[in-house]
């Protein structure tokens, strides 16, 4: 098995706060973050929604997985992913080589409620976005649960309180990892 790196990565479906906690861990660790939609949207200089109607989910797809493989090696950094990077197995493999893998969880009302202030999300823009969002979740609940190393509820916590939890959570593994070493 490959050794994991010094990564904070973070998964978890669309409106479960990824981005924010992300930048929120960021300003607390002092750590660079690196936000694989952003990375894409930069590399093809268009929006996410741009590119999935200009291109297609699939290259879409293939940008995700590039993006993780051009991390890999860059050290200890908050790594923020979008909510379908679980759907490709290599992705999953390579996010376990970046570093530890915190899913952001949250129940179905909450995620809907996040998601439904903005429309940038362009695999919600359906007739019945509720409908599509219970689908999808049901599908990737099973992908994020098995890449994860620490499941976070998010539902009823604000972005700092994820974060502390996040990082208490490291230091607890590292006192571990002390203790099991003598
Ligand atoms: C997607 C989630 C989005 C973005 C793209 C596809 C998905 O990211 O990557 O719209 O498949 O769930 P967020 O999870 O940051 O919304």
């Amino acid at each position: 098995m490959k050794k994991r790196g010094d990564a904070i990565v973070l998964i978890g479906f669309m409106g479960a706060g990824k981005s924010s906690v992300g930048r929120t861990l960021a300003r607390l660790t002092g750590l660079g973050r690196f936000d694989t939609d952003e990375m894409i949207a930069n590399r093809f200089g268009l929006s996410i929604s741009e590119i999935f109607e200009a291109q297609g989910e699939e290259k879409f797809r293939e940008a995700e997985t590039e993006t993780l493989r051009e991390l890999v090696g860059r050290g200890q950094a908050i790594i923020v992913t979008g909510g379908g990077i679980v759907l490709r197995k290599e992705n999953v493999d390579l996010l376990r080589e970046l570093g530890a893998i915190f899913y952001l969880s949250a129940d179905e009302d909450t995620l809907f409620a996040r998601i439904s202030r903005r429309t940038t999300r362009p695999l919600l823009q359906t007739a019945d976005p509720r409908a599509t969002l219970k689908e999808l979740l049901a599908a990737r609940l099973p992908l994020y649960r098995s890449a994860a190393d620490v499941e976070v509820d998010t539902s009823r916590l604000k972005h700092e309180e994820v974060a502390r939890k996040i990082l208490e959570n490291l230091e607890d593994d590292d006192r571990g990892k002390v203790n099991a070493e003598g």
